[in-house]
């Protein structure tokens, strides 16, 4: 990833949020901050030295607060910062509204293009990215991972998300991976080809989609006209606390992963086989304070840019603190068709309680 940096920041609410930089200038995109990530945002913002940063929400969200707003009133003294949304959008807060085909100025070797996506807010935008020889796209909450954007809050409408999933989204390169704004499921990135087989959604042809749709019944909380003035608003008050949470999208069921023990870890490692891959998923501060001896290092941001070479491996376990991450990270390469990604229950919390000797930096 010698071009580009690019972390996921996860919170509990089921969002995902984005920072990404070309690695030869100090220019960033957040990309979906929640409040939620806010601490562990300013931290990556920090740790990359980013000087300049476009903050952009994908749409007006409903379900949790944005902190486009927070962010730049925490950046401003280091780093120059602008807000920019969709051109629809009613939030006060963008200095810049984006239009279809608008491209996001990152640095020579990031190229980033604006898809206008309404359907399932009006103001809802894509963002199509070619760095490093990768393509990617951060989708919002128009396609995600197995599903799409609900489309029964005010301003939604199933017909142009219809279009925007089928125009414009999928009109994108097959090989293109995909993030999602939301995954209940617990899945990190898909690739377009793989939803074009695997999402039932877009499976539907129009009419079944809009009859679909319209059934579509999900949770909600009658605090959703509060959260989207607070997402509107330029300097918005302290946010109220959710009663219950709203959810965006239908999530998938995940299929069971196939898992060891640390035992199992600890004779396999044991064995040196070269053709297995051994991986710790968490963040390389984690790794510095205690990691399992014989484990490579690659943060969950990154597994999707070693793929090959897991791919190419007989096996490939993946650990992190207590398994949940790991557990992730299997569910999503099991997803795309990798029968050699085997979660370790427990991760280093378990090998710790076994007595296992770790090392630390
Ligand atoms: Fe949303």
């Amino acid at each position: 990833m010698k071009d580009f940096f690019f972390q996921i920041i996860r919170s509990d609410e089921g969002c995902r949020s984005y920072v990404l930089a070309d690695s030869g200038t100090k220019r960033g995109l957040v990309w979906d901050p929640s409040l939620a990530g806010l601490e562990s945002t300013l931290e990556v913002v920090a740790e990359q030295g980013l000087t300049h940063l476009i903050l952009a929400d994908s749409h007006t969200h409903a379900d949790h607060f944005s902190a486009t707003a927070e962010l730049a009133k925490r950046l401003r003294d280091v780093a120059k910062v602008e807000i920019v949304m969709g051109e629809k959008t009613e939030s006060e807060r963008p200095g810049r509204r984006l239009r279809d085909g608008d491209r996001l100025d990152m640095g020579p070797k990031m190229q980033a293009v604006v898809l206008a996506t309404p359907g399932h807010t009006e103001d809802s935008i894509c963002l199509y990215i070619e760095v490093g020889g990768e393509k990617l796209v951060l989708t919002g909450d128009s396609l995600l991972i197995g599903s799409s954007g609900r489309t029964d809050f005010p301003g939604a409408s199933a017909e142009a998300l219809y279009h925007s999933l089928h125009e414009k989204i999928m009109k994108l390169p097959g090989t293109t991976w995909l993030f999602p704004g939301h995954d209940y499921s617990g899945y990190l990135f898909s690739r377009l080809e793989v939803e074009a087989k695997q999402n039932s959604q877009l499976a539907m042809d129009k009419s079944e989609f809009l009859l679909f749709k319209q059934n579509e019944v999900l949770d909600c909380t009658p605090v959703v006209p509060k959260i989207v003035d607070f997402n509107r608003a330029s300097s918005p008050s302290a946010p109220m606390h959710i009663p219950a949470a709203a959810i965006c999208a239908r999530s998938e069921p995940v299929p069971g992963v196939r898992s060891i023990g640390t035992d199992e870890l600890r004779s396999l490692i044991g064995e040196h086989s070269k053709k297995s891959l051994f991986i710790d998923v968490r963040e390389p501060d984690e790794v510095n304070k205690a990691r399992i001896p014989g484990l490579q290092n690659i943060p969950l941001s990154l597994v999707w840019t070693k793929l090959p070479e897991i791919a190419a491996s007989e096996s490939a376990y993946f650990s992190c603190q207590s398994g949940r991450r790991s557990g992730m990270v299997t569910a999503t390469l099991a997803r795309l068709g990798f029968s050699n990604a085997i979660n370790v229950a427990g991760g280093i919390q378990g090998w710790m309680a076994r007595g296992y000797h770790v090392e630390a930096s």
